[in-house]
């Protein structure tokens, strides 16, 4: 009896906060409900190590993305030596549970192994490298990998060319080379281009445009853009997100939503996961699902969340900071993000 006295007198002063209601409870199947693929960035080890993860992966989702080990960092460690231990099990995973497989990424310059780095060569010696690395891992799985993001990353805000080590040693041209290679080594496959920010920079977006349908008018098959889409509840807006998209399908290119997570904390400020925060987050999600649904259905090649639950996102560790940008929360539950999701796929 004392203790409900002294629990009514807390509510009564506020000194009891009720934790802000972070899940929604419902739970159904997102892939299910929806018209297109659902995808998300699958994390092999935690696949292998935490059953609440792989359940979800099996059941939400219908695509996969493999987060790290198609880079070249983990697949092509050595040269000439190709690690297809966890690239196989991913395989085998998505083969047994009919999920498709968006190979990520080939072609990027970021998580390259120390011998890519430090090579020493001719712009021959260059390109045959290039060529060996797309060609042996899209050989590999001809025919079992839907897409690939060939090239990843290779503009700037500017609309110009990124000075990558693969422009320097190759020059412009590498990136039409990098199709061909990719066109040659399995013909059915989807070649897309994925970069970050096409969804908030005119620019940026406008220049990948550009090139790319001038890399199409030199017959070379290019036939996606996948917007990364790492956003937050306060940029950008849901206007700016449809123009995106309109603009990307108007050029004929199928549009990947290929990355996303919405930060509810750009600003790394010291936070809790609140219901108004959680709601913003729900309600941008909503808004990206009308406008995704707009598109023509030839041009809607999916949405890939970039993780699991917020536990598993790369934004904490990157950016240290609090964060809660995913469908579902450290304990695997739904948020209210996933759940307007199953409302309106
Ligand atoms: O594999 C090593 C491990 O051996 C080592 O013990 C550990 C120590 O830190 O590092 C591990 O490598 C990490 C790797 O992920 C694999 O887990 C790297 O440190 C870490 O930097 C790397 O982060 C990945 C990041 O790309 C690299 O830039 C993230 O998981 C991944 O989500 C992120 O994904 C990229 C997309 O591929 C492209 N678009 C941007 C997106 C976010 O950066």
């Amino acid at each position: 009896m004392i203790f409900r006295l002294v629990t009514i007198t807390l509510l009564l002063i506020g000194c009891t906060e009720h934790p802000a209601s972070t899940t929604c409870g419902q739970t159904g199947s997102l892939y299910r409900q929806a018209l297109y693929p659902i995808g998300v960035a699958l994390d092999m080890m935690e696949l292998n190590s935490s059953a609440a993860y792989q359940a979800i992966a099996t059941e939400q989702f219908n695509s996969i993305t493999p987060e790290n080990i198609f880079k070249a960092e983990s697949i092509h460690p050595v040269r000439g030596f190709y690690n297809w231990l966890e690239t196989d099990s991913l395989m085998s995973y998505c083969e047994r549970t009919q999920k498709r497989v968006h190979g990520h990424t080939l072609i990027w310059h970021v998580q390259l192994p120390e011998w890519i780095r430090s090579f020493h060569g001719t712009k021959a010696d260059w390109e045959l490298l290039m060529k060996e690395h797309i060609q042996t891992i899209m050989t590999r799985y001809k025919g079992r990998i839907a897409g690939w993001d060939v090239v990843n990353e290779a503009f700037n805000e500017d609309g110009t060319l990124r000075n990558s080590i693969w422009r320097q040693h190759l020059g412009d041209s590498y990136i039409e080379k990098a199709y061909r290679f990719a066109r040659e080594a399995d013909p059915n496959a989807l070649l897309f281009y994925n970069d970050y920010n096409l969804e908030v920079s005119p620019t940026k977006r406008a220049a990948v445009i550009k090139y790319f349908n001038n890399v199409r008018l030199r017959g070379v098959k290019i036939d996606g853009i996948g917007l990364q889409m790492h956003i937050s509840i306060v940029h950008p807006g849901s206007s700016e997100i449809a123009s995106a998209l309109m603009d990307v399908s108007a050029n004929e290119y199928k549009v990947h939503i290929s990355e996303l997570d919405i930060s509810v904390n750009p600003l790394g400020k010291n936070i809790t996961a609140t219901t108004e925060l959680l709601g913003e987050q729900a309600n941008l999600m909503g808004a990206i699902l009308l406008h995704y649904r707009q598109l023509p259905t030839k041009h809607q090649y999916g949405i890939t969340f970039w993780g699991v639950s917020d536990r598993n996102s790369w934004i904490r560790s990157t950016y240290n900071r609090i964060d809660y940008p995913l469908l579902f929360d450290d304990n695997y539950q739904p948020k209210p993000m996933y759940c307007k999701a199953i409302e309106l796929l």
